[in-house]
């Protein structure tokens, strides 16, 4: 496949005189993966949910592997607005991995990742079945199938909602802190199972407090403040040499917070 996975042009999102989203373009090629830090109330999850359409833009247009969500733009210039059938069509390639795990909490772990599936892909329940079965392999949960959320922990229900996007195929997967809820040793796992992931080619897009995961995963780092991107870049580079003052304060604090960080990451290097 050739192109991007995700395109954005001029996205807004206001909320009152708030701008959440003050024209970000943004575009991430397929195999791409990307990290999104920034401040508290930057606007990183606002993007996300922007993204998804389960919070629609106000301006701006969102291209999710060349089809165009919610609104279009005619090579003549014309803007339409697209049907919400078509809408929900687009937005299914977009796999996204919530904060707070949303997981159904009445349903087993196998019908969590088998419904959606057969309700919006129109698989076959055997197909549905089969293709959550070699995911949660994938993701060494296989003995949790039965189980129902509550009766897992954390790391594993972290893992479900991983396994239930990426049984949809999506073209890219959204992650909003991914290990934000975890324990500090589940966290270690969940990044892990990330790099797992970007190694095999999957498009993703994470939001993260983790910068060694930003540092030594991602093939690209964002930073973000006030509803911009202002740093796009490698992410040894960006964390570096940014001469932006927002961007290098910001930097700074969370190195300065984490002194080991830098010292890891160069080790990391050396081993490789
Ligand atoms: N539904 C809403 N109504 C009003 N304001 C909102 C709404 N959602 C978000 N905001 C505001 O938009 C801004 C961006 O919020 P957002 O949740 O995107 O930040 P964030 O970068 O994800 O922060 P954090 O790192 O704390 O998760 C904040 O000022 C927030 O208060
Ligand atoms: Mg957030």
């Amino acid at each position: 496949m050739t192109g991007f996975a995700l395109r954005t042009t001029g996205l807004v999102r206001r909320f009152g005189d708030l701008r959440a989203l003050d024209e970000v373009y943004l575009d991430i090629p397929y195999g791409q993966v990307v990290s999104l830090v920034g401040p508290s109330g930057c606007g990183k999850s606002t993007l996300l949910r922007c993204l998804t359409y389960l919070d629609p833009p106000d301006d701006g247009f969102i291209e999710v592997g060349g089809d165009w969500l919610g609104r279009e733009r005619l090579s003549n210039g014309t803007i339409r607005r697209r049907s919400r059938r078509d809408i929900d069509r687009v937005r299914r390639k977009i796999g996204m991995v919530f904060q707070a795990l949303n997981l159904w909490p009445h349903m087993s772990v196998l019908d969590n990742l088998s419904v959606a599936q057969r309700v919006a892909l129109g698989r076959s329940e055997a197909e549905a079945e089969s293709r959550a079965r070699a995911l949660l392999d994938r993701l060494r949960i296989s003995e949790i199938a039965d189980a129902f959320p509550g009766q897992i922990s954390g790391g594993q229900q972290q893992r479900v909602a991983i396994a239930r996007a990426m049984a949809m195929d999506p073209e890219i997967l959204l992650f909003d802190e991914p290990t934000s809820a975890l324990d500090p040793e589940l966290v270690g796992e969940v990044l892990r199972l990330l790099k797992e992931f970007a190694q095999s080619g999957m498009t993703m897009l994470v939001v993260t407090h983790e910068l060694a995961f930003a540092r030594d995963v991602a093939d690209r780092l964002l930073f973000m403040d006030r509803g911009r991107i202002l740093a796009d870049g490698p992410p040894q580079q960006v964390i570096t040499q940014t001469r932006d003052r927002r961007v290098r304060d910001f930097f700074d604090k969370v190195t300065a917070f984490h002194p080991k960080f830098m010292q890891a990451a160069a080790e990391t290097e050396d081993e490789s």
